[in-house]
C-alpha cells in the first residue's frame, strides 16, 4: 500500500470512529418532554421587551442587542445606513388594501402596526466580493475539509471545493488553489442547505404585518441551516397577480440574505387570473400557485374557482397548491363559540376541528384528480388530513404534501395554557392539535414518503400583535416562527429520537423540496456544478432554543425551552462563509431570487402518460331504436311515440324479437363497406367510465398543455 492510500484508509478509518453512523432506529436519544421557559406559564418575560416592535408614532427603533458574535457595529451600520434600498410598503397604494386581509370573521380594522425598517448593510470581510463575481480570486475559494457528505441517498467522506458559489469538486485527496480559505468539518456533516417552503415574511394580513421582514427573517434562516426560503406573493381580492409578485420582488430583493423564490397565491377567478398566471411562469419563474379553500370573504375560493385554477395550473404545467380547511364550517363555528362567549385562543382551535382540515384536503385532492392537475397541500397540521393525502397517494394520485415545524415540534395543548399571550402565540392555520402523538405520526409520515416537505408558515407577530384579538380569537393575527429553527427541531425529532436518518433528513428538508419546485440538482444536493448552499453541521452539539437569543425579530418562540442536538456551526450560500462557528454574517440584498420553471419532471413527469392510461372510452353499441316516452310540462308519461321497428332498412333486415326489441342477429354493416355509424362525426375526446390506472377524468385533448409539454420533453 502507498504511503498516500495508506493515509487515506488511516483517515476513513478516523472518520468512522468519529462519525457516528447514523442508522435509522438506533438512535441514542429519546425525544425529551418540553420544558417550557422559565415563567410559570412557560413564555420568557425578558423575551418581549426587546423585541416589541416600534409604532408609526415611534422615531426610531431602539437598536436590538447584538446577537453572539454579531458586532455592534454592524447593527449600527443598518440603523443608520442612508439611501436604504428597502421599501416601506405604507408607501406604495396597495398598502392600504393590504391592511384588509382579515380573519374568517370579516375585515379587521385595528391600528396599524408597521414592519421593522431594516436598511442595505456594507458588506462585512467575507462579501467584500460581489455576489456576481467570478474572478476566480482567493475570496471566492472555499474547502469545507474532513466531514461526512450527506445527500438525500449516499453519504461518503469527502471534502467540497468550491469556486465562485459553485461546488467544482467533491472527493478526497482534491488539489485546491494556494489561498484557499478551508472550514474544517471533522466529525461534522455537509449537508445542502435547508429551503423552507413556506414563508410568509412581512405578510400584510388581519390588519397588521408579520414583524419577520425579508431580512429578519432570512438572517435566522441562515443561522438555523436554511439557505432558501419560498414565500408567498398574495393578492387581495380583485388585485393583479402581477403587481402582487413585483410589489413582493421590491420587498424582498433589496433585503434577502438567503436565495428566495415565490409560490402566487390565485385569491379570486377570472380569465385575466389565467392569463397572469400563465405570464408569471412563462416571464417571472413562478411554478406554482396557492389557493385558499379557508379566510372566507378574503382569500378563500369556491369549488368552482378551485376548479378553474387547477384547470390552469394544468395548462400551463404549475403545480396547485392549497391551504386545505373548509373556511365556511369555521365561519359559523367561530360565530357559535362567540356567542358561547368562548373568546379566547382556545376558540380558535374548537373552530378548526381535524376534521374540517380532513375534509378540505379530501376535497381538494378530489376536485384536482377530476383535472388530472398535480396538487400539493401546505402545511399539513393532522393526522387525519395527512391520512386523506395517503389514501390519495396510494390510489396512484398526484399528490404531495408539506408539513411544518411547528406541527413536528409542539402541539396545541398549549391553546388551553391560563396564560392568553401565551395561548395566543401558537395561533396559526391550519392550528396544532390538541394530541401528542400528532407531532411524531407526523415525523413518521415523512419518513415512509407519505408526506414529502417541511416548511415552517413562518409567519410572526409579536405579543402587541397577537393582542388584536384579545377579546376574540378570530382576530388574533394568525402565525408562528420556525424559519430559524426548522432543521434543529427535525433533527431532534426526527434523527435523533431514531425516525429518520440523515438522508431521510436532507430529503425532507431540500432534496424534495427543490425536486418538486424544479430547482434540483441546483439546490438540494451536495454535488459538482451545484449551487454552494451548504450547512455544515455538528451532530453533537446542542442548543436550548430560546426567544431571548433568537435571530427572528418576533418576541415569541413556541419551541422555548426546547433542548435540540444538532447546531449549524458553519452555513454557506452562495459560497460564502454566512454563518462561522455560530456567529451569523448576514448581509441585505445578497441573496437572489430563484425563478423555479414550469412542467417539473417530478410533478409533470406521468402526466400525460397517465392521462392516456387513463382516458375514457366509448362503449360501442348499437343504438336505442326502441320507444321513447314523451313528456309534457309536468314531467308525465303522455303517449308513445315512433315505431319499434328500425327504419334503417339498408342495415336492418330482420324483424323486431317478439317482446319488440332490436333484433341483435342483424348486422351494423353493409356488403358495400358502409357502417351503421358512418354518418355520426368522431369525437375529438373520450371518456373512460372505469380507468383501471387510478381514477383520474383527465380529458385527452389537444391543449396547450400537452403541446407544450410534448414540445418540452420531446426525446427525452
Ligand atoms: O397561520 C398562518 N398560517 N398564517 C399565515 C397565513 C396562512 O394561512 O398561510
Ligand atoms: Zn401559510
Amino acid at each position: 500500500m502507498s504511503s498516500g492510500s495508506r493515509r487515506a484508509s488511516q483517515f476513513l478509518q478516523e472518520k468512522e470512529d468519529e462519525v457516528p453512523q447514523w442508522i435509522p432506529g438506533l438512535g441514542t436519544d429519546k425525544p425529551r418532554p418540553r420544558t417550557l421557559g422559565t415563567s410559570f406559564f412557560g413564555y420568557v418575560p425578558d423575551a418581549f421587551v426587546e423585541k416589541t416592535p416600534f409604532l408609526p408614532s415611534e422615531k426610531k427603533a431602539t437598536t436590538p442587542t447584538p446577537k453572539n458574535g454579531e458586532t455592534k457595529e454592524a447593527e449600527d451600520k443598518s440603523e443608520e445606513a442612508p439611501n436604504g434600498q428597502y421599501l416601506d410598503p405604507s408607501s406604495s397604494k396597495e398598502f392600504q388594501r393590504d391592511m384588509d386581509a382579515s380573519s374568517d370573521e370579516g375585515v379587521v380594522t385595528e391600528e396599524v402596526v408597521m414592519p421593522q425598517r431594516v436598511e442595505r448593510r456594507a458588506a462585512e470581510p467575507w462579501d467584500t466580493q460581489s455576489v456576481d463575481s467570478t474572478d476566480g480570486s482567493a475570496q471566492n475559494r472555499l474547502l469545507i475539509k474532513g466531514g461526512r457528505v450527506v445527500n438525500d441517498d449516499m453519504m461518503q467522506d469527502a471534502d467540497v471545493y468550491i469556486e465562485d458559489g459553485i461546488i467544482k469538486q467533491v472527493g478526497t485527496n482534491l488539489h485546491t488553489p494556494g489561498g484557499t480559505k478551508v472550514v474544517e468539518a471533522k466529525g461534522h456533516l455537509v449537508m445542502p442547505g435547508g429551503i423552507d417552503t413556506h414563508t410568509h415574511m412581512q405578510l400584510p394580513f388581519m390588519g397588521t404585518f408579520a414583524i419577520d421582514d425579508f431580512y429578519t427573517g432570512t438572517r435566522a434562516a441562515l443561522a438555523g441551516g436554511t439557505t432558501m426560503i419560498m414565500d408567498f406573493a398574495i393578492p387581495q381580492k380583485g388585485e393583479s397577480l402581477v403587481e402582487a409578485y413585483h410589489r413582493w420582488r421590491s420587498w424582498a430583493d433589496p433585503k434577502v440574505c438567503c436565495d428566495y423564490a415565490l409560490h402566487v397565491a390565485v385569491t379570486w377567478w377570472s380569465d385575466k387570473v389565467g392569463k397572469e398566471m400563465e405570464e408569471l411562469t412563462e416571464e417571472h419563474g413562478i411554478n406554482s400557485f396557492k389557493m385558499f379553500m379557508a379566510y372566507k370573504d378574503t382569500w378563500q375560493l369556491d369549488d368552482h374557482d378551485l376548479l378553474e385554477s387547477f384547470k390552469q395550473c394544468k395548462e400551463i404545467g404549475a403545480l396547485a397548491q392549497v391551504h386545505a380547511e373548509n373556511g365556511d364550517v369555521i365561519k359559523e363555528n367561530s360565530a357559535k363559540l362567540l356567542d358561547m362567549g368562548i373568546t379566547g385562543p382556545e376558540g380558535h382551535e374548537l373552530s378548526r376541528p381535524e376534521e374540517v382540515e380532513a375534509e378540505a384536503t379530501n376535497r381538494a385532492c378530489v376536485l384536482s384528480n377530476q383535472i388530472g392537475c398535480p396538487l400539493y397541500i401546505c402545511n399539513i397540521m393532522s393526522k387525519s388530513a395527512a391520512s386523506a393525502l395517503g389514501e390519495h397517494r396510494r390510489r396512484g394520485n398526484l399528490v404531495w404534501g408539506e408539513t411544518i415545524a411547528a406541527a413536528l415540534g409542539t402541539d396545541g395543548s398549549h391553546y388551553y395554557n391560563p396564560c392568553w399571550q401565551h395561548a395566543a402565540g401558537h395561533v396559526l392555520s391550519p392550528p396544532l392539535r390538541n394530541d401528542s402523538s400528532t407531532p411524531s405520526s407526523l415525523m413518521e409520515l415523512l419518513d415512509v414518503g407519505d408526506l414529502q416537505t417541511t416548511g415552517t408558515d413562518n409567519c410572526t407577530f409579536t405579543a402587541s400583535q397577537k393582542a388584536l384579538g384579545k377579546d376574540n380569537f378570530t382576530k388574533i393575527p394568525n402565525g408562528v416562527n420556525g424559519v430559524e429553527d426548522r432543521m434543529s427541531v427535525i433533527w431532534e425529532k426526527g434523527v435523533v429520537s431514531g425516525k429518520m436518518d440523515p438522508c431521510k433528513f436532507v430529503a425532507v428538508t431540500s432534496t424534495n423540496a427543490a425536486k418538486i419546485f424544479n430547482i434540483y440538482p441546483k439546490k438540494g444536493r451536495i454535488a459538482v456544478g451545484s449551487d454552494a448552499d451548504i450547512v455544515v453541521w455538528n451532530p453533537h452539539a446542542t442548543r436550548i432554543i430560546s426567544a431571548k437569543t433568537h435571530y427572528q425579530a418576533v418576541d415569541f418562540n413556541i419551541f422555548e425551552g426546547m433542548e435540540v442536538h444538532g447546531v449549524a456551526d458553519y452555513v454557506i450560500c452562495h459560497g460564502r462563509v454566512v454563518v462561522e462557528e455560530g456567529n451569523v454574517r448576514a448581509v441585505s440584498g445578497m441573496g437572489k431570487f430563484v425563478p423555479t420553471p414550469n412542467y417539473s419532471p417530478y410533478v409533470y413527469g406521468r402526466v400525460q402518460e397517465r392521462d392516456i392510461a387513463n382516458a375514457p372510452k366509448k362503449v360501442e353499441r348499437a343504438p336505442y331504436d326502441g320507444p321513447v316516452v314523451q313528456l309534457n310540462n309536468q314531467g308525465l308519461t303522455q303517449a308513445v311515440e315512433g315505431s319499434i321497428i328500425p327504419t334503417n332498412q339498408e342495415f336492418y333486415t330482420r324483424g323486431p324479437t317478439r317482446c319488440g326489441g332490436l333484433n341483435l342477429h342483424d348486422s351494423s354493416f353493409h356488403v358495400s363497406g358502409r357502417q351503421i355509424d358512418d354518418d355520426i362525426r368522431p369525437r375529438t375526446s373520450i371518456k373512460l367510465l372505469s380507468p383501471c390506472n387510478g381514477t383520474s377524468w383527465g380529458i385527452i385533448s389537444n391543449s396547450k398543455f400537452y403541446q407544450t409539454y410534448n414540445a418540452k420533453y420531446d426525446g427525452l
